[in-house]
């Protein structure tokens, strides 16, 4: 089998387009019975993030809302970076191999510093760190987003000149698995959801606030009465990402977007149907997690332990790599 790893930065609170773009294929790869290792990126985290208070409540709220959406623990090494201090050695060593050229190609780091990020060292050599990641456990498969791909294909660079440099094969070279539900999910106002967009849907919002936040959503003005196209619609949108486009409650509402009358009581249906439709999808996919996150909430030892246990598995993988890598150049 397979083995995965990816990481997660520690961002702040986690919305329904990171699930359906991100954990939900997690959770599909840990269903496959793959070796699956997820990690929380903090040392990626603090090339941008400098406030101790906000880095820790981020972190920790990454792990229990991972944990609440059923990343299982027996199945899946949960862990934090710094648990694993092997891989800021790693980086050391793969920088040393690294072309400063390659760095500087990176679209990300122009991305991040043309929108105001500061220029750090950290910054620009932050696919270093992200190879070492991977490349410390010995990763076959990363499934990452669009925007990773340039950082995966690095990591394959600096395996094979690493192994090349020092003729030695220390390093695996890591495929990619690009998210199979490629569609970008939209937000309330019809943009790709993104926190910075200030237009998320929080799964774990209490039940009220998960309604107005629903209600909320923009739609054309079009009557109850009158024919509407669901594919153009957010709402429709956003409940065939979440339930699946084969899924007969998709299939039935689509019907009813096209032909009100067939609405159960003949009065018409309207975007409001369909909001509260999503709203009890909603409340109805995610109400395990929902229930794990407060327990989860309500014990913060249990998750102490799982990090525990995640990093041991991940640092006993580390530390033969990087023992392997050590030996290879000479120290
Ligand atoms: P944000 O845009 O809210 O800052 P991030 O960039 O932190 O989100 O994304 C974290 C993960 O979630 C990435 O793997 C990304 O591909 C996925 N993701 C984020 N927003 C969406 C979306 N609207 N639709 C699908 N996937 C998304
Ligand atoms: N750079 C990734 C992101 O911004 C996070 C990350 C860090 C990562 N190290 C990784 C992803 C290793 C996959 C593998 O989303």
């Amino acid at each position: 089998m397979p083995r995965i790893l990816s990481g997660v930065q520690p961002t702040g609170q986690l919305h329904l387009g990171n699930y359906c773009g991100a954990i939900r294929q997690f959770l599909d790869l840990q269903a496959e019975g793959h070796q699956v290792f997820v990690f929380v990126a903090s040392y990626h985290a603090l090339t941008s993030l400098h406030d101790a208070v906000a880095l820790r409540a981020s972190i920790r709220q990454v792990v229990v809302d991972y944990l609440a959406f059923g990343l299982d623990p027996a199945r899946t090494a949960i862990y934090l970076q710094q648990d694993v201090p092997e891989v800021t050695e790693l980086a050391w060593l793969l920088g040393c191999v690294c072309p400063f050229p390659w760095m500087e190609k990176m679209t990300t780091y122009k991305d991040k510093t043309a929108k105001g990020l500061e220029a750090n060292i950290g910054l620009f050599t932050y696919p270093i760190l992200q190879a070492a990641d991977i490349l410390a456990v010995q990763s076959d498969i990363v499934p990452v987003g669009r925007d990773q791909v340039q950082h995966i294909e690095i990591t394959r660079d600096l395996a094979q000149r690493f192994n090349r440099e020092f003729n030695a094969e220390v390093f695996r070279l890591p495929g990619l698995r690009l998210a199979p539900h490629a569609e970008l999910l939209p937000g309330i106002d019809g943009e790709k959801m993104s926190k910075s967009y200030g237009n998320t849907i929080d799964p774990f919002a209490p039940e009220k606030e998960l309604k107005t936040r629903i209600m909320s959503i923009k739609t054309d003005s079009k009557g109850v009465d009158v024919a509407k196209d669901p594919d153009n619609c957010t709402v429709y949108r956003i409940f065939r990402a979440l339930a699946g486009p084969g899924d007969p409650r998709t299939v039935e509402l689509a019907s009813r977007y096209r032909d009100p009358s067939r609405q159960p009581g003949g009065k018409g249906f309207g975007y409001g149907h369909a909001k509260l439709a999503l709203l009890e999808l909603v409340l109805d996919h995610f109400a395990a997690a929902r229930k794990r996150r407060a327990e989860l909430l309500a014990d913060p030892g249990q998750v102490e332990s799982v990090l525990k246990a995640g990093a041991q598995s991940a640092r006993s993988l580390a530390q033969a790599t990087v023992a392997a890598a050590r030996q290879a150049t000479g120290l």
